[in-house]
């Protein structure tokens, strides 16, 4: 089989860039370099794209960045690339460089805004490339925890009770808002930007003074602010896999560190525990699966999802709380873990999303 020309774009302008280095630079060492050409991309804090040729072990540090303009201006130009949307011919140019470099799938290796919300992913819609995970819908949606809210609860999909503010809004009508919070939920109350990861901006507010402060913090991530009940629960995950008849992995559980699975229990702290799989019983193991495909469906996912529930520990009710579309990739990350429960190895994993990518894009394009 003739080798393909994979795009692997790392980096982005996320709060989620330095995981992203660290999950492309995984996927790189494990893709198979008889079946795939690869063309390396980082893009910056600032959002400039850099073709990288340097390698691989120097991208997790950073380093990347400086190698990659080095080797250009021993050239005598600025590492400057452009995406050429012509039709077969559908690509990269080295902007200054006599050269363009042909994509036939793209693996955009990107955590939260900018790059698993569905704005890159258009950009390879009007490119005509096919692209490895969710659509443009897919990922928009379930980066919005607003919107995937509203259109799971149409579906009767079990979630913790929610609300939902504008910021805006919030300022110029601060004491009925939070009384109208206060009336319709208890303490503590988690609130959240709508459209972020990582936690970032997130807080569980215990009176009303947090209350306020937590929505002022959620404020500067996002103008939505989503508003929710604390479960007092089991974190537990699941990985979805596939584009028509996705197939879920077995569930795993997270146990934080902290009082919630915050930003620095998830990437500094270190101590958080995962249980893979997770301890439960064959009803609720069933439960968790059918939910998440489920879930997948819903929200027309493709490709691959990370679903993930909480199980009130009182009621034993399975609830969602998200859905991550492009989740952390690492060899060690939950998803590629999970996957494993069932048979699928990370080598076999990257193969099998690349070929997802493809029979989309046919599908679509037959
Ligand atoms: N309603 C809730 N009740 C209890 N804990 C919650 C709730 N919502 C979020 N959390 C905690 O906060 C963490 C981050 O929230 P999440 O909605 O998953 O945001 P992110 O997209 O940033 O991962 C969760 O993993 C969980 O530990
Ligand atoms: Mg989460």
């Amino acid at each position: 089989m003739k080798k393909k020309n994979v795009m692997v774009i790392f980096g982005g302008r996320s709060g989620e860039h330095e995981i992203s280095l660290i999950s492309a630079a995984s996927i790189l060492r494990s893709m198979d370099k008889n079946k795939y050409n690869i063309i390396t991309v980082g893009i910056t804090k600032e959002g400039i794209w850099k073709l990288y040729e340097g390698p691989i072990d120097e991208i997790e540090n950073g380093n990347w960045e400086k190698i990659a303009d080095e080797s250009k201006e021993e050239k005598g130009f600025k590492n400057h690339m452009s995406l050429l949307p012509m039709g077969e011919d559908r690509g990269i140019v080295i902007l200054g460089d006599n050269r363009t470099e042909k994509i036939d799938v793209v693996f955009p290796v990107l955590h939260g805004p900018f790059g698993e919300d569905g704005t890159i992913q258009g950009l390879f819609e009007m490119m005509n490339v096919p692209y490895v995970g969710a659509g443009v819908l897919a990922s928009s949606v379930a980066m919005d925890k607003a919107i995937a809210k509203k259109l799971l609860q149409a579906d009767g999909i079990p979630q913790a009770k929610y609300a939902v503010i504008m910021f805006k809004q919030y300022r110029e009508d601060e004491t009925n808002i939070i009384h109208e919070i206060e009336d319709n939920f208890e303490y503590p109350i988690f609130v959240k930007p709508a459209n972020m990861g990582s936690s970032v901006g997130i807080t569980k507010a215990y009176d009303r003074g947090e209350l306020k402060k937590s929505i002022e913090s959620a404020g500067k991530y996002d103008r939505k602010i989503v508003i929710e009940e604390t479960i007092k629960g089991r974190e537990i995950e699941c990985a979805v896999l596939g584009n028509d008849n996705p197939i879920a992995s077995l569930p795993a559980e997270i146990i934080p560190s902290a009082e919630f699975y915050d930003y620095h229990d998830k990437y500094i702290a270190g101590t958080t525990q995962f249980v893979i799989p997770a301890e439960l019983s064959e009803d609720e193991t069933e439960k968790i699966r059918n939910t998440a495909i489920k879930v997948y469906k819903i929200l027309d996912c493709t490709g691959l999802a990370r679903v993930d529930f909480f199980i009130e520990r009182a009621t034993n009710r399975v609830l969602l709380n998200e859905v991550n579309t492009m989740p952390g990739f690492t060899k060690i990350s939950m998803y590629p873990k999970m996957m494993q429960t069932i048979g699928i190895e990370y080598g076999e994993l990257i193969d099998r999303l690349i070929m997802l990518a493809i029979e989309r894009f046919n599908e679509k394009n037959s």
